[in-house]
């Protein structure tokens, strides 16, 4: 088979890792990739919002099956297009990929089908927020309707922040259109767990839990970044919890989708919030998680290119999920920084030493190559994220550390407490 996947950061890489695995693969391309992927894949200078140019490609090439990595073509409707052309194609409509795209509607959909989440209010009118967080019990999390690089999400201690927010969002449009309305939610306390799940528009298969930091900084201070290192699996994860998010929140979701007409075929990524109350979605994503990826897909035992067809098949109850009984680590390797400002361009050195030992991985997020062809270059935020894996979390999280200090360049960040939670479980 020749797969075609669409993406270019960390969690592309490690889908491509995978896919490589596949006794039915025999060539892979990714558009536009990086650097790091171009060892299993040929990247093709494709963007991924160029949705023609893609499905033009898959044509000529005689692509069997493409994999839609990111959100925003998602969102977009990238599936629609292939599907059109007759082309097969994993991921989720543009009428059900909403279910990450529009945070209004998501909200409503739980609303409607009982599916536990926060208690919130959707605005249009930045007047109308305004009155409501005047009377609004503090903290209240601000949320942009739309995409908005997981950046759209405030959390306001105080009324001054939570209307200086709304300006933010609504009247000096921060995130563009994402923020023509906003959803105005309680806040909640508790451990935050990613769940990522495969669904064929009727059947959902649930991979192992895994948890992101989100913060740049360590003890997570500092601000928002697309992830700065995971664990799998979260401790926290009980069987109370599993056996409540299965009656409550997963097929629930599935069938709430199917049920409104938006039959829903791909990844759901559940973020939850384990609450005193009991686990709540605190967001749907339609994509694979980016790092949750680069911890889950290194423990899966399945050829995930026979999950990827069964759930494009919809013969997803024939498949059951395997997972290895151990535990991975990934920590970020970022650009001094990251998210706000940082340089680009510098060598890296000490890539090499992942090749000689099992269980250690090194997935590339923003590399490019220098003119030699040879030399992989920073290109980015997040630079690599360096994954390893351990017969418990403990063991796994040793090894990634230690695995983070082979590589070097200049400028290099990490969080130092990546799993450090597990130690309170
Ligand atoms: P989201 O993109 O909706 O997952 O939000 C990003 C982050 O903001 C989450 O991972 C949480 O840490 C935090 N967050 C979102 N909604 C809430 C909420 N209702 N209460 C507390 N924290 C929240
Ligand atoms: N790691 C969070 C996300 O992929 O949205």
């Amino acid at each position: 088979m020749k797969v075609l996947i669409v993406g270019s950061g960390g969690r592309e890489h490690a889908i491509a890792w995978k896919v490589a695995q596949s006794t039915k693969v025999d060539k892979i391309y990714c558009a536009p990739g990086n650097a790091g992927i171009s060892e299993y894949a040929e990247c093709v200078p494709i963007g991924a919002m160029e949705f023609e140019k893609l499905a033009a490609f898959a044509k000529e090439k005689e692509i069997d099956l493409t994999v839609i990595g990111m959100d925003d073509p998602l969102v977009g409707g990238v599936v629609d297009v292939f599907e059109r052309e007759g082309l097969r194609v994993f991921g989720p409509r543009k009428n059900a990929a909403i279910l990450e795209g529009s945070k209004a509607f998501s909200k409503d959909l739980m609303k409607k089908y009982g599916i536990p989440t926060a208690a919130y209010e959707t605005f249009s009118c930045a007047e109308d927020a305004l009155a409501y967080v005047e009377k609004a019990e503090m903290p209240v999390v601000l949320k942009a309707d739309g995409l908005a690089l997981g950046k759209g999400v405030l959390i306001c201690n105080h009324l001054d922040e939570a209307k200086a927010g709304i300006k933010e969002l609504m009247q000096d449009k921060k995130f563009g259109s994402a923020g023509d309305r906003i959803v105005i939610e309680e806040f909640m306390t508790g451990r935050e767990v990613s769940v990522l799940s495969f669904v064929d528009g009727k059947t959902i298969r649930i991979m192992t839990s895994a948890q992101d930091h989100k913060r740049a900084g360590d003890g997570d201070t500092g601000l928002n970044t697309g992830g700065m290192g995971t664990f799998s699996p979260s401790p926290f994860y009980t069987e109370e919890v599993d056996s409540f998010c299965k009656e409550y929140i997963y097929q629930a979701t599935v069938d709430a989708m199917a049920a409104e007409g938006r039959e829903f075929k791909g990844i759901i990524f559940f973020g939850l919030m384990l609450t005193k109350k009991g686990p709540k979605v605190l967001e749907y994503n339609a994509r694979f998680g980016d790092p949750e990826t680069q911890v889950v897909l290194p423990r899966m035992k399945n050829d995930i290119v026979e999950v990827f067809e069964a759930c494009v098949d919809g013969r997803l109850d024939e498949v059951e999920l395997e997972f290895e009984d151990n535990a991975a680590v990934c920590v970020v390797l970022a650009s001094a920084g990251y998210p706000v400002e940082y340089k680009k361009g510098y060598p890296i050195s000490g890539l090499d030493a992942f090749a000689k030992e099992d269980g250690y991985f090194v997935f590339h997020a923003g590399t490019k190559f220098a003119e030699d062809e040879k030399t992989f270059l920073t290109n980015g935020g997040r630079v690599l994220g360096v994954t390893a894996t351990g017969e418990d979390l403990k063991k796994a999280r040793e090894n990634a550390y230690r695995a983070a200090e082979w590589v070097s360049f200049e400028n290099k960040y990490m969080r130092r407490d990546i799993g450090k939670a597990i130690d309170e479980a």
